[in-house]
């Protein structure tokens, strides 16, 4: 049996700066209750489930980041606050474009300043530019919030944190849950201390269910909330069929469900009356274009008509 989502929190403690974080999140959400604007928070990479307290090893969940930080930035273009719930060392918006070696090889060194000074090179400033512009802008809009986790715990408790600040957005706030959750998990009280020892053997390994918290979120968090969650599946026969069951389980508005092999391409959002295909087409691919802007598309649509309906009752 799964313990229920109040004993998972009372037995798992919290981040250490979460008081910190809860108080960037409340002025990042006060400062544009007032301003009518749209609050999306997207949660984006995995989950690690630490198998020692100092922890050397742990079970980790398949997730680069990519959906997450891609529909931060078209959310941001159209005109959405995001809070961006990421796991650290996972891709982000904006530096997801000039990452790892590319980036040096964007830079060249002017050796007639006497190495004083770098600059991009102009062969790469048409790369750069468009990137750095939308970067500018969402700065200085000051639209974008980003707040970082590691461990299952702790995205556990800054969901539930942030989720606990966004009720006074009412129909406006958008939750966006692409990030990937472990549903199994060491509890604290069974975690060896220290780097568990090859020298005694073979360690056996138990993990314990994980509660939904997608249960505790719709119904109780952000009752008011639009929110979408993913479903990941490998198998085809099984998609539509589990995401239906977590809509009719959870009864929150859209699952986004994916196939990891076809995952950059095609997403079926599955609603309590219909499935609708979101594509990307190998020409729209060569044109540089991206799934996640045609989701980001939809579901803006789709919030506008939520937004609509719930001031109409
Ligand atoms: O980051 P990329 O490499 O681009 O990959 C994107 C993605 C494939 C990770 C993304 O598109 C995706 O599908 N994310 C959700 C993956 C997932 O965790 O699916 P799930 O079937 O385990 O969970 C379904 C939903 O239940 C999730 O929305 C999750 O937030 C929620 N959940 C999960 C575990 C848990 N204990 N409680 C939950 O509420």
């Amino acid at each position: 049996m799964p313990l229920s989502w109040e004993q998972f929190y009372a037995e798992n403690p919290p981040p250490s700066d979460l008081d910190q974080k809860r108080h960037y999140v409340q002025d990042f959400c006060q400062k544009h209750l007032n301003n009518g604007s749209r609050i999306v928070l997207i949660t984006s990479g995995g989950t690690t489930v630490p198998l020692e307290h100092h922890t050397v090893r742990f079970v980790d969940n398949f997730s680069a980041g990519t959906r997450g930080s891609a529909s931060a930035e078209y959310f941001l273009e159209i005109g959405y606050a995001v809070i961006f719930l990421y796991r650290l060392k996972s891709i982000e918006p904006y530096l997801r474009h000039v990452m790892g070696s590319r980036f040096l090889d964007m830079l060249e060194i002017d050796k007639s300043a006497d190495n004083t000074s770098i600059s991009v090179k102009p062969s790469e400033v048409h790369n750069i530019l468009p990137v750095l512009t939308k970067y500018n802008a969402a700065k200085e809009s000051q639209k974008f919030l980003q707040v970082g986790f590691t461990t299952l715990s702790d995205y556990l408790w800054l969901l539930k944190t942030i989720c606990e600040t966004l009720p006074s957005f009412g129909a406006r706030a958008m939750i966006y849950l692409a990030a990937a959750v472990s549903d199994f998990y060491v509890p604290a009280t069974q975690m060896p201390t220290h780097k568990m020892q090859s020298q005694d053997g073979a360690p056996t390994i138990q993990l314990d269910l994980v509660p939904k918290i997608l249960q505790p979120l719709v119904s109780s968090w952000v009752p008011n909330a639009y929110v979408i969650s993913f479903k990941l599946e490998t198998d085809e026969n099984i998609l539509i069929k589990k995401a239906r069951g977590a809509l009719l389980k959870y009864k929150h508005k859209i699952v986004l469900a994916n196939l990891m092999d076809t995952r950059r391409s095609r997403v079926v959002a599955v609603t309590p009356e219909d499935e609708t295909e979101i594509i990307l087409t190998e020409e729209q691919k060569q044109k540089g274009l991206e799934l996640e802007k045609f989701i980001v598309d939809y579901l803006s649509e789709e919030h506008s008509k939520f937004i609509m309906e719930s001031t109409a009752q």
